[in-house]
Parts: C-alpha cells; sequence; structure tokens
C-alpha cells in the first residue's frame, strides 16, 4: 500500500527521470492571474508559458500542486462530504509539456506510470476522449492496446478543458478505473455515471487553443501538454480503498477530528466527519497563502468554507470552538510536503479560533430559526428568501450554508426571494441615509454620479491635464461659482490627481483657468468614481463648466509614487523572509515616509528586518521597469470571479510587477506581482534606497512596518550620520571608536556610582566604622545604635544595619534614612542573641509611629518601615530608645 507521501514522489521521481523539471507548487492565490479566484489547476503557474507570453529555461516540467476547487468556474464546494471523490482542497499531480511533445508521447508517459510505476491492472482500466478527437482513440488502441469498447466519446465540455473563461483550453482524454460491481455507479457518459464506479483520476489535456473571450480562440503558438492526476484518488486506488475519505491522510484527520469532538464517525455523522476533514485542509491551506477570512472576495469564500465546517462541528455536538484543535495532525500530515504550513500554523490555529468564537456566537439561534422556519416544510419544499436572507444578514450564515443545512431534509432556498431581499435592503440603507442630517452631503456625490458619472482618471500617464468643471461644493452644496478665499470641493470631468484609495494618500497641486487659480490639498474619491478635489481658491473666480488646467504637485507625487512602489517591494519581501503566511493588512503611503502592516504573529528580529531591507534595496539597484497591466474584466465571467476585485478594482485590474527575482523561488521570474490602483514610479531605481525604521505591533497578530525612501531615506540617514559626528567631537574620538567609547564611558560610570555610594555611606555613619563608639549608647543594659543617616538610599539601609549590627556584637540599630522631600525609611536590626526579647518588627513599627507612618515588616532580626514625617527622625529613635527601657 502506498502512502500519499510516496505516491507524491513516485510521481515526480517518474517525470525527472523522463527529463521533466520539478517545479514547486504556486500559491492558492494566483500571483499572476487576477482573473482566477484561487489556483485550480496545475497549470495555472504555466499559463503565460502555454501562451508564449514567457519562456522558461525548460520545456517540460512537473509538479504537485495545491488547488482550490471553491468558488468561481470549478467549484466542488457542494458536493463535498456526500460523494466519495469531491474535495474542495486537493494534490494535483500533472505533467507539463511546452511546445514540446504532444499527444501520443502524453499517452505513452501516462501509460507506463499508471500500468509499471503504479501496477494498475490494464482490464479495469478504462479512457475517454473527446468525441471528434479520432488521433487520441487511434493513439490509445495503439498505445494501450485498447478496443474501442474501452475508448469512450464524449461530446460535452466534459472532455473540453477550461482553465476559466479565458485562457489555454483544449480537449481531453481522462482516465477512469472500474472499482468494481459493489460500487454503485456506470462508465463515463452513461446516465449512472454520477455514481463512483468509475472512477476518473487522471486528465490529459491536450492543449491547442487560447481563449481570449467568451466563443473565441485563437490556436496557441505550439500544441502543448497539461496533465492533472488528483492525487487523494489515485491514494484511494492503490490503498484499495472506494472514498477518498479512507484513505490514509483523511483517516488521520477523521481519528483526529474523533478525539477532540468525543463522536464516531458513523451512520449519519460520518459526513460531518468528511466536510471537516476537508474544510479544514482548505481553510488552513488559504491562510497559510495569506487568505483571511472577510466579507468580500476569496476571504469570504474562506468564511464560507470555516463556516460550513464549524456548523457541522456543532452537529457533532462541539459547543466551544474545537477547529484549531484539528491543525497539529494537519501539520503533522502534511507539513512536511508543505513548508508553508508549518510556517504559518500560528496564524491559520489563530484565524480559526477567532473566527470560530465569532460564529458561535450567533449560530445556535441562528440554527433554532432555522429548523422553526422549516418545521412543517418536506422534501422537495424550498424555504423562503426572507428567512435566508435573516439567516446571511443578522446571523452569518452564508447562503451555501443554509442549503448545505437543509439538503439532507430535500429542502432547497428559494433564491429569488433571497435576492430580492438582498436588493431591497440595499435600497432602504441608501434611502435612509439619504435623507439623514449630516450625511446629506455624501447623497450629493450620488447625484453628481449619476448625472456626471466617473471621473476619468489620468494620472497613471500624466501629471497635468484639461478639464471641464462639472461640480463646485461650498458648505455641502452645490453652488455655481468660487471666489478667492473660498475653500471648496471641485468635481472636474476629468483628473490627473490620484484620489487616495488603497493607502495611497491623494494628490495635492494646482487648478487653473483663464480666470483663477486653486491650490489643492487634497483629493479624495467619492460616490463610487468621482474625483473630488479640496481646494482653496487663491485668485479670481471660478464657474461651472470652466475649462481647467490641472496640475499634480509633481516632487510630492514623486515621493508617493517611489513609497508606494517601495510598499510592494517589501511585501514580497516579507513574504520571502516570513513566510507567505504574510498578508497585507493596511498600509499607508504619504510623502514622507509609508506604512505597511501585515499579518505576523511575533516581533521581527533585527535579521530579518534587516533582510528583508537587503532584498528590497536589491530589486532597487536592479533598475529594472515596472509593468502595469489593464486587464478589462469581462461583464460574462463568473459573479465569483467578479465578487474577487471587490468594488475598490471596478471592472479593470492593474497588475502591477516589478523586479526580477534573485534567489529562493522568486528567482527567475517576477519579483513582485500585485492587484493595485496606486501609482509607481518607472524604474525601481527611482525608488533610490528603501530604509526600514521601525517594526511594532498594531494588534494581536498584525505588525507594522514603517520606512523611508529615496530623499527621506538619505535625510534620515544623513541625521543619523550628523549625530554619530557631533558624538565623536564631544567624545573626542574618530566616529568609528564612538561605540567602544561609549561603552568605557558606561562602564566608568557604573564604577563610580558605586564608588559614590560607598562614599556617601561612609559619610552618613560618620566617616568612621559604622556604629562606632561615640554614637552607641546603653538603654537598660543593652547597646544601642540610633541614628538618622543622610545621602543615603533606602534601599542600602539594610546592608548599613547588617554591618552595624556586625560591629555592635550584640545590640539593636536603627536607621532612618530621610529622602529629599523628607520623607522618611526607618530599618532596625537585633543581634540573634537578643531577639527572644525583642523583635526588630515591634521596635520599627514604633519608629514608624513616631515618623507619622502605619505599620512595618520583616523578620525578627531586620524589619524596615516607612513614615511621611523625616523631621521626626529624633523623636524615632528616642520611641525606640524608651521602648527598650521597658
Ligand atoms: N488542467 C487539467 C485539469 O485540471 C489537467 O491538469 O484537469
Amino acid at each position: 500500500m502506498s502512502g500519499v507521501n510516496e505516491i507524491r514522489s513516485t510521481f515526480l521521481d517518474y517525470f525527472r527521470k523522463n527529463g521533466h523539471e520539478i517545479v514547486s507548487s504556486s500559491p492558492l492565490v494566483p500571483r499572476n492571474d487576477p482573473t482566477l479566484m484561487f489556483t485550480n489547476a496545475g497549470m495555472v503557474q504555466f499559463k503565460n508559458v502555454f501562451t508564449g507570453l514567457e519562456t522558461r529555461p525548460y520545456s517540460t516540467a512537473s509538479t504537485s500542486q495545491k488547488v482550490v476547487r471553491a468558488g468561481g468556474k470549478h467549484n466542488d464546494l457542494d458536493n463535498v462530504g456526500y460523494t466519495a471523490r469531491h474535495l474542495t482542497f486537493f494534490e494535483m499531480l500533472g505533467n507539463f509539456s511546452f511546445g514540446d511533445y504532444f499527444k501520443e508521447r502524453a499517452i505513452e508517459l501516462a501509460w507506463n506510470l499508471v500500468t509499471k510505476g503504479f501496477d494498475l491492472p490494464k482490464d479495469r482500466l478504462l479512457v475517454t476522449v473527446y468525441a471528434d478527437d479520432e488521433e487520441a482513440a487511434t493513439l490509445w488502441k495503439k498505445i494501450a492496446g485498447f478496443s474501442d469498447n474501452k475508448i469512450i466519446r464524449i461530446p460535452t465540455s466534459d472532455n473540453f478543458w477550461q482553465m476559466g473563461d479565458t485562457g489555454p483550453c483544449g480537449p481531453c482524454s481522462e482516465i477512469f478505473i472500474d472499482q468494481g460491481e459493489h460500487v454503485w455507479g456506470g462508465p463515463p457518459g452513461s446516465p449512472e455515471e454520477d455514481g463512483d464506479r468509475f472512477l476518473e483520476f487522471w486528465n490529459l489535456v491536450f492543449m491547442q487553443f487560447e481563449q481570449t473571450a467568451p466563443g473565441e480562440r485563437t490556436p496557441l503558438p505550439r500544441p502543448s501538454i497539461d496533465t492533472g492526476m488528483g492525487l487523494e484518488r489515485m491514494a484511494c486506488i492503490l490503498q484499495g480503498v472506494s472514498s477518498v475519505f479512507e484513505t490514509d491522510l483523511f483517516k488521520a484527520l477523521i481519528a483526529a477530528t474523533e478525539d477532540v469532538v468525543g463522536a464516531k464517525a458513523e451512520g449519519e455523522q460520518a459526513a460531518s466527519f468528511r466536510v471537516i476533514a476537508d474544510h479544514l485542509r482548505s481553510s488552513a491551506f488559504l491562510i497559510a497563502d495569506g487568505v483571511l477570512p472577510s466579507n468580500e472576495g476569496r476571504g469570504y469564500v474562506l468564511r464560507r468554507i470555516m463556516r460550513r465546517a464549524m456548523r457541522h462541528m456543532q452537529l457533532l455536538g462541539a459547543r466551544e470552538p474545537l477547529m484549531y484543535k484539528l491543525l497539529p495532525a494537519l501539520v503533522g500530515e502534511m507539513g512536511r510536503a508543505y513548508p508553508e504550513l508549518t510556517r504559518a500554523e500560528a496564524l491559520v490555529s489563530e484565524t480559526l479560533k477567532l473566527e470560530e468564537t465569532k460564529f458561535r456566537a450567533t449560530l445556535a439561534r441562528g440554527l433554532s430559526l432555522l429548523s422553526e422556519a422549516t418545521e412543517t416544510l418536506d422534501k422537495g419544499d424550498s424555504l423562503d428568501g426572507e428567512t435566508a436572507f435573516k439567516l446571511y444578514d443578522t446571523y452569518g450564515f452564508p447562503l451555501d450554508l443554509t442549503q448545505d443545512a437543509l439538503r439532507a431534509r430535500g429542502i432547497g432556498v428559494d433564491l429569488t426571494g433571497f435576492n430580492d431581499a438582498m436588493q431591497r435592503q440595499k435600497a432602504e440603507a441608501r434611502a435612509n441615509w439619504a435623507g439623514s442630517g449630516e450625511k446629506a452631503t455624501e447623497s450629493v456625490w450620488f447625484e453628481l454620479k449619476e448625472k456626471f458619472g466617473a471621473t476619468e482618471f489620468l494620472g497613471y500617464d500624466t501629471e497635468s491635464a484639461e478639464g471641464v468643471v462639472q461640480a463646485i461644493l461650498r458648505d455641502g452644496g452645490v453652488v455655481g461659482d468660487a471666489k478667492a478665499g473660498d475653500t471648496v470641493l471641485v468635481v472636474v470631468s476629468q483628473t490627473p490627481f490620484y484620489g487616495e484609495s488603497g493607502g495611497q494618500m491623494g494628490d495635492t497641486g494646482i487648478i487653473s483657468s483663464d480666470n483663477a487659480k486653486l491650490q489643492v490639498t487634497d483629493t479624495t474619491k467619492k460616490g463610487e468614481g468621482l474625483f473630488v478635489h479640496a481646494a482653496t481658491v487663491l485668485e479670481g473666480v471660478l464657474k461651472t463648466d470652466e475649462a481647467v488646467v490641472l496640475t499634480v504637485d509633481h516632487a510630492r507625487r514623486s515621493k508617493l509614487r517611489a513609497n508606494h512602489s517601495a510598499t510592494h517591494l517589501l511585501h514580497e519581501a516579507l513574504r520571502e523572509v516570513l513566510g507567505t503566511h504574510v498578508a497585507q493588512k493596511g498600509s499607508l503611503v504619504a510623502p514622507e515616509r509609508l506604512r505597511f502592516d501585515v499579518s505576523h504573529p511575533k516581533p521581527m528580529s533585527v535579521e530579518e528586518l534587516q533582510k528583508v531591507e537587503e532584498m528590497a534595496n536589491a530589486i532597487i539597484l536592479q533598475n529594472a521597469p515596472v509593468t502595469t497591466r489593464l486587464m478589462s474584466v469581462d461583464d460574462a465571467i463568473a459573479e465569483g470571479a467578479m465578487a474577487l476585485f471587490g468594488e475598490k478594482y471596478g471592472e479593470e485590474v492593474r497588475v502591477v510587477s516589478m523586479g526580477t527575482g534573485l534567489e529562493g523561488s522568486k528567482a527567475g521570474k517576477p519579483y513582485s506581482v500585485e492587484l493595485c490602483g496606486g501609482t509607481h514610479v518607472g524604474a525601481t531605481g527611482d525608488i533610490g534606497l528603501v530604509r526600514i525604521i521601525g517594526e511594532s505591533a498594531v494588534g494581536s497578530g498584525v505588525r507594522r512596518v514603517e520606512a523611508v525612501t529615496g530623499e527621506g531615506a538619505r535625510a534620515y540617514l544623513a541625521e543619523q550620520d550628523e549625530r554619530v559626528k557631533s558624538l565623536a567631537s564631544m567624545l573626542k574620538v574618530q566616529p568609528a571608536d564612538v561605540l567602544p567609547r561609549v561603552e568605557a564611558l558606561v562602564e566608568e560610570r557604573r564604577k563610580l556610582e558605586k564608588e559614590l555610594a560607598e562614599a556617601r555611606r561612609k559619610l552618613a555613619m560618620g566617616g568612621a566604622q559604622s556604629g562606632s563608639a561615640s554614637e552607641v549608647r546603653e538603654v537598660a543594659g543593652i547597646k544601642y545604635l540610633g541614628k538618622a543617616v543622610s545621602g543615603v538610599e533606602a534601599k542600602d539601609l539594610k546592608g548599613l544595619v547588617d554591618e552595624a549590627k556586625a560591629s555592635l556584637e550584640s545590640g539593636i540599630v536603627l536607621l532612618i534614612a530621610v529622602s529629599e522631600d523628607g520623607k522618611a525609611s526607618a530599618v532596625t536590626g537585633v543581634t540573634a542573641d537578643l531577639t527572644d526579647k525583642f523583635s526588630a518588627v515591634d521596635l520599627v513599627r514604633i519608629a514608624a509611629a513616631a515618623l507619622g507612618g502605619k505599620g512595618g515588616g520583616g523578620r525578627p532580626d531586620m524589619a524596615q518601615a516607612g513614615g511621611p514625617d523625616g523631621a521626626k527622625a529624633a523623636e524615632a529613635i528616642e520611641a525606640v530608645a524608651a521602648a527598650l527601657a521597658g
């Protein structure tokens, strides 16, 4: 029997021996492809290699790729737990040819691995081909010796593979195994094909086209190969089990779940265990790759997956957050193959716990609402949309969680009703907000937006442009003109001024017309698409409908660009140095400095920060051009993919890349690739230099890095340098010798302080041996030294009392130190031979009372107390003498 880890290495070794480059898995969040929600196949990281946009030093490759199929085009979420083979997260083993071999060699390689490497019995194997792909059918006959009944021709999209609505694609041929009559199901293409008997485990795609838009395909420069084998499915076959959930890895996860919830994976509840095991994997890997739960885009898909698992935890009887307790089992199984999982363990654990805690707060109430609302429903009925919406809106139940909860009972959800309720809520929210006092201004923006449409932003390409004034606002209302001295908000048809967003501050500069000149102090974005210039009229009168010239403050914008680009470089460097769990949690790009918040569980070390800074500066030195690609996102892109970009990115997505990786996984590849709407330098060298000036905590699991660039960094370093020079001249040494000199000074100071304390002590005790005969008196036959000392700190009194006791040999000591503000500290000492007669504690209390204090404590031979009235030291000494006299 082969464990999952062995199967993975057998596969990769086989292709290595057959001349393939072994490439590591790319992250689940595609760094080079903003059109995809998640990496959904092994070929995603090679997309541009297939289309010829990018070349690599190899023409064949093999990978074991992390894949998530939830949300977006390939979505298996609903099936998980209820079939034997669907997973949201799985590992896809693949081999790729980029214009190297094609169909024949691909089939040959696959056939040999399956029948010789994995030793699968030929008579249980069969394949599908795309209906009109005669060539593939003939090759299967030739290579595998299959007869026609083993080659099933499929005319549907099942045998035409596409990554997404755009991208490389082609006809495919899938390899199936017959798991035997004891499993229900029919061969592909038959009415029973959805059963699990015939299990597809390897898909060979004959990559021939690039889909550029729905329905539009162009041939690829060179036909290529992309194959994908489900690792978990192969494990299932080799381990002789009929469900992926019975393979070694899943058994371990399910056993861990049994332990944690204290229930068995049997009967009706078995499905819950399966859902939890799968969702644990997808959640953990997504978080490890930088996705955090949120209410939009990828974060929302993650939240849906997590909450679904958490509801199943509840079904199994969980009464507190438990998901995170399963993490060690997962890391134990998969951490070696995917070190990023081990690195992110703390972050994943924290994130799971937090989400489950939050969700549990409403889960029980939501579930009881759900069961009330569905009490009278039967199989085939639907839950009303209103209730489903309430569950979503008030109780945090994503729609698919509600659907999942009702699935076992055969009850659906009225989706139209749900969407109507959602729309209604949006409309109401808008109406409320339009009517209410101070927010009235906000509604103005929407009216202007509806009237004029969005402002066209020209600032990526130019810092100066012409536009027409569409609206002038003063004190929250629209006015027709503005004159010298007025502070106004101005909307222009188009502008080169960047409106504050994505952390980058808005631009400042000048707007001028034939008759007026305005100083722009800030630019913001309002009403989803309007750029609003906050300005003061310096001279003349500005009128609506006038043509104006808008000029951005070039120096300030240059600094903003440098800081923004540096933020991207630091982001990538932080991911490389700290791990890919590092996700951006916020940023501020100001002209003077930049601030970048990331998820990271602990303070960064000096070495880590140094490394990050070095890496970022190495890319700056490359002086590589910064490239921006603007991609239009077709309306036809599935709803899921649109959500990925959120409203923030609109319908066009900008992808900013800079630099070439020097080492590690990024070697030779674009260094930083980010979706970003900000403005950037032309080439990395324009940043000049980046210097990290601070690292601190901003919340649990979030660290803040602050840095300066260019002239700011130079000025910062110059200032530091000046400091060192002033120090050097003050210390009369060379700058290089400042440190040893200061060290010597500190040492000297320590010594002097010690000597000073000693001298003070001597002075205090009368310059002679403490307890010199002259100050010791006899009270009722007992030697008593009572003395107020000056210049001695309270903490030194005990030592002095000890010395005095030693020199008296037998007797009682009371020392009182009076501080500068007149407060007294008193310490009493009783030599051992007298402790049965006198207690130092009693005596010090007497002294304390005389000093206006209360209490005092210690041992019979030494005690201390204090009092506010230092001037009464003499009284205290006499009070103790009196006590001794009895
Ligand atoms: N891209 C194909 C699939 O995902 C083969 O790797 O099935």
